[in-house]
């Protein structure tokens, strides 16, 4: 008879684990070397995005928004605008005086997944009622009001008030929008209500909006950056630089330019720094192989980045005792807040980590001393990761602003709530762009402010065209 092979006893020592733990988070970690690499990529992605003829296509559109001239401090009256890109759904109403914001009314709608992923004009149906049920609500409903539209997708503009959508991003995936005029669609809904008077003379991204709300509060402002759900960036170009964008442009100088940087490695220049965590997490995506970049870091996936993490960490054997915490196999079950709130403890140094301590009671997940620790650590090497990933493109794009110091109009939930991204992303950045000044500035609402005074703009140089 065969000898019996006993299973060894499976105990970690205290030694094994602190190893273990850190070959599992190495991945995550960028070299020096994985740096260089990210950034010449980016550069030549950028320049290639810009070029006239160029032998392949980038994955970085570098989107001409439009946008020939910031507020001048002239801007007045009562605009209306739109803000479409996460979950919440927000209508603004603004007043204008002198260029500044003088009040606003907002009120947010909830979108329901069956719209985000439905038909698109139902989508488009849904706004216009909203955009009724605000203007009712207020009394507003025969006042001529001019609309600015933030829809925060990636779009092709060919005027102002022309966004043609190049794909869904984020949490929507209508069909019958791709290669449609998002304005046009907008004016469509609203006509088939036929009991609205407003008119959409603009519409914007995100990032412009934030642009245009950092440059009202600082002049210095060239860059406008989002680190929210999704992350984007559009910056102030030289027109002589944009080769690809022909014609004539009169006095035009400068412009801005929509990275769209959340596609930066959709084809594929950034698989070599990819880690299996962030190819589980694409997997597994709405969007499947689309926004690399974004889903390396981005609000609406670092949680479930950090979530994949500690699975595997789990599946090892090195957390909660063995087992797998049936509540983590939940895709979405570890919300990108609990990153920031986990950091907040590392920021605190309290004795008792008592807010990784409520993601894991929220959870319903019992666990040890050893646990949270560990916990700590993945978010440690994610919110690193994602500081680096960032300062490394922001650098890039410090580096063509034609400024000699330049102010960065940051938004979005991931920079606000995260306690330490803020300072990060300066000493990533310090280091990177030796020399150049820089700081970072939060323009907080400009997807609302921000289209506000876009309309106003347009509304000017429609009145310009005309006289
Ligand atoms: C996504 C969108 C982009 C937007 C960003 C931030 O990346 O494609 O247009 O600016 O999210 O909301």
């Amino acid at each position: 008879m065969a000898p019996r092979i006993e299973a060894p006893e499976f105990r970690l020592t205290k030694t094994d684990v602190v190893k273990k733990v850190e070959d599992i988070l190495a991945p995550l970690k960028l070299s020096e070397e994985v740096q260089k690499r990210i950034r010449e990529v980016y550069d030549e992605e950028m320049r290639i995005g810009l070029a006239r003829n160029p032998s392949r296509k980038s994955c970085l559109q570098m989107e001409n928004t439009y946008l020939p001239e910031l507020p001048n401090g002239t801007e007045e009256g009562e605009y209306l605008a739109l803000d479409l890109g996460g979950t919440n759904f927000r209508v603004i109403l603004l007043q204008l005086e002198k260029g500044r914001v003088v009040s606003d009314e907002v009120q947010h709608y909830f979108v329901p997944e069956p719209l985000r992923v439905g038909p698109g004009s139902e989508l488009f149906d849904f706004l216009a009622a909203c955009i009724y049920d605000f203007l009712e609500t207020r009394s507003k409903l025969d006042h001529k009001l001019p609309l600015g539209f933030t829809f925060s997708f990636p779009m092709t503009q060919q005027d102002l008030n022309v966004g043609i959508l190049v794909s869904w991003t984020k949490s929507f995936n209508c069909p019958g929008v791709v290669g449609e005029d998002a304005v046009k669609m907008l004016n469509e809904a609203i006509q088939r209500r036929g009991d609205l008077e407003v008119e959409v003379v603009a519409v914007l991204n995100d990032t412009t909006g934030t642009l245009v709300q950092g440059a009202f509060l600082d002049r210095k402002c060239a860059i406008g950056l989002i680190i929210g759900t999704g992350s984007n960036a559009c910056y102030i170009e030289r027109v002589d630089r944009v080769e690809k964008w022909e014609g004539t442009h009169g006095d035009i100088k400068e412009v801005v330019v929509d990275i769209e940087w959340g596609a930066f490695g959709d084809n594929g220049v950034l698989d070599f720094m990819k880690t299996e965590y962030d190819q589980m997490l694409d997997k597994n995506s709405l969007l499947v192989g689309s926004f690399t970049f974004e889903k390396l870091f981005s609000g609406k996936y670092l949680g479930e980045l950090t979530r994949l993490v500690l699975v595997k960490l789990a599946e090892e054997g090195l957390m909660f005792g063995g087992k797998i915490p049936s509540q983590l196999l939940r895709p979405g079950s570890f919300p990108t807040r609990f990153v920031s709130l986990v950091e907040q403890d590392a920021v605190l140094k309290l004795a008792r980590p008592v807010s990784s301590e409520s993601c894991f009671h929220e959870l319903g997940i019992e666990h040890g001393s050893d646990d949270l620790k560990i916990l700590q650590q993945v978010c440690f090497a994610v919110t690193e990761r994602a500081a680096i990933l960032l300062a490394i493109c922001l650098s890039a794009t410090l580096m063509r602003v034609d400024r000699e110091e330049c102010t960065i109009a940051v938004d979005g939930s991931l920079y606000k709530y995260h306690p330490r991204l803020h300072h990060l992303l300066e000493h990533y950045i310090i280091k990177m762009t030796p020399g150049k000044k820089f700081s970072l500035l939060l323009a907080e609402d400009g997807s609302g402010k921000g289209a506000g005074l876009i309309a106003a703009i347009a509304n000017r140089l429609r009145t310009r065209k005309h006289s």
